[in-house]
């Protein structure tokens, strides 16, 4: 019966085939669901902003060396520390290639925003605590900046206006930048905000390239109290096809009197 020997044979020889190709299949298969999984949830279907540190309060004390505050600043801002492949530094002339994506360098945060200590650790008189600001990753969303100073709709705050139209101008056109106002909301206080008051146009959209990082702001708190040191800030984002109030983040900083 050679016939019958050979398709026995055949049988074997295909099922082990199948045995030896469906385990690297189903790790790939596993791994591909895992893939999908991490990239769905941090990004948002709503444009709008995340804070980091997370928390919604931040209470410390700044004769403390460490707290759990710097050591998410810390992770956070790792994957700022070495530009990845195909990143460039853009500006407003920048045409991006299909692969390209606009980098953000940590140092641009600039003076206590930096790895380390994030000014949560007395080291001056006047410490001032960082938090950091950065768009939802919202995948294909690409903003409708204001493109006069008329535009400015009612609603947005004076001084971001004044901000704007004072700083952040070039030949009679305003920035075509997506706006990020931070409103003191109870608090002996005033907010800044740096390297600037808003995102560049350039970062949008995001394509979920994995070169991709998003850009940072640092709103910085100027304290003006001497007893303790407590601000709510809100922060909301600004473009015509953005409605703010949606947009609206709220943090508490409690800082300790220093000494
Ligand atoms: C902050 O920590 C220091 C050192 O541990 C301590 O002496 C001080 O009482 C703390 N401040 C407050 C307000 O708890
Ligand atoms: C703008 O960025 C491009 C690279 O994308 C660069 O070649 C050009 O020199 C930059 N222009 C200015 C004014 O910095
Ligand atoms: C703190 O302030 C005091 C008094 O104003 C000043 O003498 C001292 O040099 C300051 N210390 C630091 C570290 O800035």
């Amino acid at each position: 019966m050679p016939l019958l020997q050979s398709e026995e044979g055949l049988f074997t020889k295909s099922s082990r085939m199948k045995y030896i190709l469906g385990i690297p299949a189903a790790i790939f298969v596993v791994l591909g669901i895992v893939v999908i999984i991490i990239n769905i949830i941090p990004d948002a279907t709503n444009p709008g902003i995340t804070l980091h540190p997370s928390q919604v309060v931040i209470s410390y004390n700044s004769s403390h060396k460490h707290n759990e505050y710097i050591t998410e600043l810390d992770k956070f801002i790792e994957a700022y520390e070495t530009p990845p492949a195909n990143s460039i530094t853009c500006n407003d002339t920048t045409t991006l290639g299909p692969e390209e994506s606009c980098w953000f360098e940590d140092k641009w945060l600039g003076g206590v925003c930096v790895k380390n200590k994030w000014g949560y650790v007395n080291i001056a008189n006047n410490t001032s605590p960082c938090i950091l600001v950065t768009p939802n990753k919202v995948v294909g969303w690409v903003p409708e900046t204001y493109s006069t100073k008329e535009e400015l709709p009612n609603e947005m705050p004076q001084y971001l206006k004044n901000v704007i139209i004072n700083d952040w101008h070039d030949r009679g056109s305003i920035y075509k930048w997506v706006w990020v106002s931070c409103e003191v909301v109870s608090g002996d206080g005033e907010c800044s905000m740096t390297p600037w008051q808003g995102f560049p146009d350039y970062y949008f959209p995001y394509n979920d390239n994995t070169n991709y990082r998003s850009p940072i702001l640092a709103p910085r708190i100027n304290w003006r109290g001497t007893e303790k040191k407590r601000i709510e800030m809100r922060f909301q984002l600004w473009a015509k096809n953005i409605n703010p109030s949606d947009t609206t983040v709220t943090i508490v900083i409690e800082a300790d009197q220093p000494k």
